[in-house]
């Protein structure tokens, strides 16, 4: 039936889900068209679950004016520097680095090329590796050393080396004092490593041999000191992030600098019948120069501790994917921000979970150790530790207690505590969340990299505002409110589906970089010039945007470049309400003018409205009572469709949308129409014409401009004609489809069923751009869009279920209704 409607209308199944107009955010889903459903299941699954899944305001599509660099033939964008005094982005790829213009990155400074040699290649090959794909060299290091030079090292065919390089002249040098790599960066590309340079010596954290299977943790300089190769220090780990935290900065205790590395790996303190993975956060001292017997070259401050960013619900541990240091002056209140992933492939929620730096310190300063035990015959566990703890503390750094006792350096430090830190590196305690609890959970694409921006706002306050890459290209960009995480919008930036690999940050260009397999990205951290009304741009809450009440504009006062600015905010000429979101001093003006039209029976009318937030619900008002959605008057995310117009129907129609924000409802007229009857006197002057043909009866599909097409957000605008008649057929879709599930509901037929299942055809044979829909998150907030009417607390977020299994599962009762198997018709014979 709906194949048949469709094909009937020009509109083929596969014109449908075309990425042209494609149902995304400002387009039409079937999810939305479900909306009114959904709704009867939400209350139920909200109360049951947190309140912790967040919907972005604002989803913006991929759109062609992204700022894209990538060369023909050239892979895996996989490492950047940013050097803004060279005002360059040097990117690493495949046997290649790039210096790119830093404020656009499209523009190509220079470029060197790094070919693995033949001979290399070969050897490798021989090896047993993929000539094509792993024996080649893959960029992973780029570290600034001086004001023009750099460190550079590459897998080079698994066999790695490192070079130093110098951008002089508009011109990329390699100077070809080839040095040795192993340890230094990874044989194998497809691992994950970590590495910064402090001073001269870099410090890195990868395995140090061909098989991958000697992990180390290494400062190259010519004190060189490395872990000690025990699973109880490092058992196959994942390393993905390192930092410097200059802990010797007025420090009473006269402490050293640290170095911080975030890995996984397989637990040694856990007995479980599989390998289980958990999130480290290890350290070690700076100035550490190992022992002199014991530990001799190794280092006697390393650390580590579990990180727990456990979900409301029990779960396997979360594995950390990468981190962020947000630096403070006062180095005690820096934060860690990680993103942690589910162990189980089976689910798809993602967390984030920050750490105070303070924290960590306290736990490896004071807290217990963990101690191996043997019980019965062979079997090792590892228990809290009760005994006598030697002085001076294993792991700690040289600090005034220990110089005090004539200890200057870790060469001097007793047996005993050496002994100690060698067997036992591990905490007993884990490492707790900031607020003891994720800051963001969400279901969906998973999260693959993070970097946070910390934005001094208008009000004088600092913000962290948090990007967070997922593996379907897109960023999430979001903030803490008070305990609330709001995600202020969610960005496309590539067009298929690649996972972002990389990010950086530039604060003082305001942009961001990302990289993927297939191209580098640059985006600016804002685009205050997307809000287009005051409204929008103070709800939007975003620490970057105020608006301009002089200029009339949304304009990006971040960092407040300018001290006017602060002024203008304090006697109330810019609005910003980050917290509070108080649209109250907006200009009046922007209150919508009705709009007149003639009424001719018998036609179908469209009355456009959309919400310009994901956050918000559309509501109908005619005649001064509540529009339901009936078999007449069909309500969807576009707006208000009338079948079949009557004389009755003549009248005022408002549309207005309810936006949940800091748990208050900001409700706002989008649209108002006037229908009047048509008198037939000739025409009036006032009025226009109905969208479509005079004659006839039955919903009429047709591309033709729509003379009722209001002010809509400008997303939305280019998509409308297009998408007349996709709205219709699809609004007589979920009209059946409403049919349809009250029919299944009464025979108590509702049940799971995967995607995977059931018939032929385009539409239940998910083509690419269906699924890239379905994994992105635009699909998957459509059925929450009733959620914020029903949320108790009025948070913008909530839980469906953290029970993954790869579906979405919205529960009731007994019943599970699965929304693959909703939104999409799957074959004729359902309908
Ligand atoms: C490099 O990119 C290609 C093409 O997308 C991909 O197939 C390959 O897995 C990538 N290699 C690494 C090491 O990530
Ligand atoms: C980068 O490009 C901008 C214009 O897009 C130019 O003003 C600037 O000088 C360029 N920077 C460098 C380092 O080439
Ligand atoms: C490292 O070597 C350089 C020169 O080779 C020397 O000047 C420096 O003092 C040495 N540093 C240490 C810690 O030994
Ligand atoms: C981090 O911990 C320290 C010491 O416990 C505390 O003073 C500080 O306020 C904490 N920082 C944050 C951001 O909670």
């Amino acid at each position: 039936m709906l194949r048949q409607y469709l094909e009937r209308h020009g509109l083929s199944p596969e014109i449908q889900w075309s990425p042209r107009i494609r149902p995304g955010p400002h387009a039409m889903s079937p999810f939305t068209a479900m909306g009114v459903f959904c709704g009867l299941f939400l209350p139920l699954s909200l109360s049951e679950y947190n309140t912790l899944n967040c919907i972005p305001r604002k989803s913006v599509l991929y759109q062609n004016n992204m700022k894209l660099f990538r060369e023909e033939g050239i892979w895996n964008y996989s490492t950047m520097l940013v050097r803004e005094d060279l005002g360059l982005l040097l990117l690493g790829a495949r046997e290649v680095v790039y210096a790119l213009n830093i404020s656009d990155i499209s523009i190509k400074k220079a470029v060197v090329y790094w070919q693995v040699t033949d001979e290399k290649q070969k050897d490798c090959k021989y090896k047993g590796k993929h000539a094509e794909i792993e024996c080649r060299n893959y960029i992973r290091t780029l570290h600034k050393v001086d004001h023009s030079r750099m460190y550079v090292c590459g897998t080079n065919a698994f066999s790695p080396i490192c070079d130093y390089m110098t951008y002089s002249e508009g011109k990329l040098t390699l100077e070809n004092t080839l040095e040795e790599g192993k340890g230094k960066c990874p044989f194998d590309p497809f691992q994950r490593y970590s590495s910064i340079m402090v001073g001269n010596d870099l410090y890195s954290a990868t395995s140090i041999n061909f098989l991958g299977s000697e992990p180390v943790v290494l400062r190259s300089s010519n004190s060189s000191l490395r872990t000690e190769f025990k699973s109880s220090w490092l058992n196959e780990p994942n390393f993905v992030y390192m930092d410097l935290v200059p802990e010797s900065m007025n420090n009473p205790e006269g402490d050293d600098d640290k170095v911080y590395l975030f890995f996984s790996e397989n637990a040694v303190e856990y007995d479980f019948y599989n390998k289980l993975v958990v999130s480290r956060v290890a350290r070690v001292c700076k100035k550490d120069m190992g022992g002199q017997r014991t530990l001799q070259r190794k280092w006697t401050s390393f650390l580590k501790a579990r990180l727990d960013c456990s979900l409301p619900e029990p779960s396997l541990p979360s594995v950390v994917q990468d981190v962020f240091l947000v630096k403070d002056s006062d180095w005690g209140k820096s934060v860690f921000y990680a993103v942690f992933t589910p162990q189980s492939s089976s689910s798809d929620v993602s967390t984030v979970c920050a750490y105070n730096i303070s924290a960590i310190g306290h736990l490896f300063d004071t807290g217990k150790f963990k101690t191996p035990v043997t019980v019965e015959t062979s079997h090792v566990k590892w228990v809290m530790y009760s005994g006598e703890v030697p002085t001076p503390r294993p792991g700690a750094c040289i600090n005034n207690a220990a110089r005090s006792h004539g200890m200057m350096s870790s060469l001097d430090l007793p047996d005993k505590t050496l002994q100690f830190i060698r067997d036992r590196p591990l905490m007993d305690d884990a490492v707790p969340p900031l607020t003891g609890r994720p800051l963001l959970v969400k279901k969906g694409a998973k999260f693959t990299r993070l970097v946070v921006d910390n934005v001094l706002a208008l009000d004088g306050e600092r913000y962290a505002v948090l990007f967070i890459g997922t593996e379907n290209g897109y960023v999430q960009k979001a903030v803490n409110y008070a305990g609330e995480m709001f995600i202020i919008e969610e960005i496309q930036l590539y067009q298929t589906p690649d996972s972002i690999k990389t990010m950086r940050l530039s604060s003082s260009t305001g942009q961001l970089y990302t990289g993927s397999d297939y191209g580098a990205v640059q985006m600016p951290l804002s685009d205050c010039g997307r809000y287009e009304l005051c409204l929008d741009c103070v709800l939007a809450r975003d620490p970057y945007c105020g608006w301009d009440l002089s200029a009339g504009l949304c304009s990006d006062v971040s960092n407040s470049k300018y001290a006017s600015e602060i002024t203008s905010y304090f006697s109330g000429k810019i609005i910003q309400s980050l917290k509070e979101g108080d649209i109250s001093k907006c200009p009046k003006s922007e209150t919508v003018k009705p709009e007149n039209y003639t009424l001719f029976p018998g036609n179908n009318i469209k009355l456009p409205c959309q919400p310009d937030s994901n956050l918000a619900v559309v509501h109908w008002i005619f005649s001064g009572q509540p529009l339901p959605s009936d078999t007449k008057h069909y309500i969807y995310n576009e707006g208000l469709l009338i079948l079949n117009a009557s004389a009755d129907d003549a009248g005022q129609y408002t549309c207005e949308s309810e936006e949940q924000v800091n748990s208050r409802t900001i409700t706002r007229t989008m649209a108002i129409y006037r229908l009047q009857p048509n008198t037939h006197t000739g025409g009036s002057e006032t009025t226009t014409e109905p969208p479509y043909g005079h004659s006839t009866a039955g919903p009429e599909v047709t591309e033709e401009t729509d003379p009722l097409d209001p002010p809509l957000p400008p997303a939305s605008r280019s998509e409308d004609h297009r998408v007349v008649g996709l709205q219709v057929a699809v609004a007589i879709l979920s009209l059946m489809l409403v049919g349809l599930v009250a029919w299944n509901l009464y025979k108590g037929q509702f049940r799971k069923r995967s995607s995977a299942t059931s018939g032929a055809g385009q539409l239940k044979n998910p083509s690419i751009n269906y699924t890239h829909i379905q994994n992105s998150r635009t699909s998957e907030i459509k059925p929450l869009r009733t959620a914020p009417i029903h949320n108790a607390n009025n948070n913008h977020c909530a839980i469906i279920t953290l029970k993954g299994n790869g579906e979405q599962n919205f529960s009731s009762g007994g019943n599970t209704m699965n929304v693959d198997g909703l939104g999409y018709i799957h074959d004729e014979s359902e309908i």
